[in-house]
């Protein structure tokens, strides 16, 4: 099963590409679901099956567009009644003990961040359902989409270190609690009910960051779009998600003759030099600005098919060839880890790069972003003994402890 994930800036198509690569991929008989992830869902208006249905229709659960191709806008709020049930009850029994009343409680317990939980889980059901060859993804807005894919092992991390100790605190106090302060205790279907969460995101990065997930960028050929388009491939390949591939899309064809489309022809020939040298190693597929909006599912699959008819001996819809950002290489006492952030000594300085080391973790941050890694048990037991920045990557050198403090 392949998974594909478009991001972009606002407005640069990803919709429309997204849309148009699942119709076609259900063209050539694969079984194809596309997925919105973004709260202002326009899937159903690409497709123009909206109208005439509810909202609600276009919903919960993937509805067919034509043969082979489905379409599903995440219900945030319905997701969550359903998996948080339990969580949700406790809270509102919570709040109602310290008086708050009943329809603010139900407001309250709207976690911030639930609508991309629940995109991410939705995305997981589907992927193990077993009855798709092809989900695409079509997601918010970069920093919405950067915010998403960080989100598995963030939350991940937090329910590895606080559950346990939630777990025993509460086992221990809830007899003096309880009668205490007359606040409820989680009971054990609460804590059942994250652990299963952080057992279904563990799934989901596993599936996202897998072999057979890449994330896509579009853009449009402009500065500003680039730029943003760049440090976004920075940061994907910091969670560690492969990015196999950029979309240019919106490209003014050249001819006619007049100033104003000689002008923008020029500049926008200019940013595509600068996005070919960017993305250096990537297919870049060109998209031209069409006469008029693709809807329906004929015109998408035709803006997706000119597009990647672009860089014809890739295969669109194949594995990606991208290797996996990071990778271990071992040889005798040392293991080298190496973690591609490309860009790096392009547009992102060599300072903006840190790295830090605590315990079992490994800090790293990269300009306004973060990633803690927990370091897999054989490397936990290691020391840093070096760190550089070298073609592109980060390599961090872990070295056996020396015998001295192996037998302390
Ligand atoms: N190649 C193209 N030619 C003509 N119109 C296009 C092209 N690509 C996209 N559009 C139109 O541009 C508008 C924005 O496209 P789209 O909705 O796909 O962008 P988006 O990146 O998903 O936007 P948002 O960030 O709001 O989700 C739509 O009206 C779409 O039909
Ligand atoms: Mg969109």
């Amino acid at each position: 099963m392949r998974i594909l994930l478009f991001t972009g800036k606002g407005g640069v198509g990803k919709s429309t590409v997204s849309a148009g690569t699942a119709a076609m991929s259900a063209a050539r008989g694969l079984r194809t679901l596309v997925l919105s992830t973004d709260a202002a869902h326009s899937l159903g208006d690409a497709f123009a099956i909206s109208d005439g249905h509810s909202e609600s229709a276009l919903g919960s659960e993937p509805v067919q567009v034509t043969e082979h191709l489905y379409v599903q806008h995440v219900d945030a709020q319905r997701r969550f009644e359903e998996s948080w049930a339990e969580v949700q009850g406790y809270l509102l029994s919570v709040l109602d003990t310290i008086g708050v009343d009943r329809i603010a409680a139900e407001e309250l317990t709207i976690i911030p961040g639930a609508e991309e939980v629940f995109a991410l889980l939705e995305l997981r059901r589907m992927a193990v359902s077993g009855e798709w060859d092809t989900i695409v993804v079509d997601c918010a807005p970069t920093a919405e989409t950067l915010r998403l894919l960080a989100l598995p092992e963030a939350l991940g991390w937090y329910l590895e270190r606080i559950l346990p100790v939630q777990r025993k605190m509460v086992k221990a106090l809830k007899p003096v609690l309880t009668k205490a302060a007359g606040v409820p205790m989680p009971g054990d279907s609460v804590f059942d009910a994250l652990v299963r969460l952080h057992d279904e995101l563990a799934e989901v990065r596993a599936l996202l960051t897998g072999p057979e997930a890449s994330v896509r960028i579009v853009l449009t050929p402009e500065r500003v779009v680039l730029a943003e388009a760049r440090r976004s491939w920075t940061t994907l390949s910091l969670y560690g998600y492969r990015v196999d591939g950029v979309v240019a899309n919106r490209i003014f064809p050249a001819g006619g003759s007049d100033d104003w489309r000689a002008g923008w022809v020029k500049a926008q020939d200019d940013v595509l030099g600068d996005v070919g040298a960017s993305f250096e190693g990537l297919p870049v597929w060109r998209s031209f600005y069409r006469p008029t909006e693709p809807v329906g599912v004929e015109d998408l699959r035709e803006v997706a098919e000119a597009a990647y008819a672009w860089s014809g001996s890739v295969d669109p819809l194949a594995a990606p060839e991208t290797a996996a950002p990071f990778r271990t290489e071992t040889t005798g006492e040392t293991t080298i880890v190496h973690l591609a952030l490309p860009g790096l000594a392009q547009w992102v300085e060599r300072d903006q790069v840190q790295l830090g080391r605590n315990g079992d973790e490994l800090a790293i941050t990269v300009g306004a972003y973060r990633r803690l890694l927990t370091l897999p048990a054989a490397l936990a037991r290691m020391r840093v003994s070096g760190a550089r920045v070298e073609g592109g990557e980060l390599r961090v050198t872990f070295s056996r402890q020396t015998t001295n403090t192996e037998s302390e």
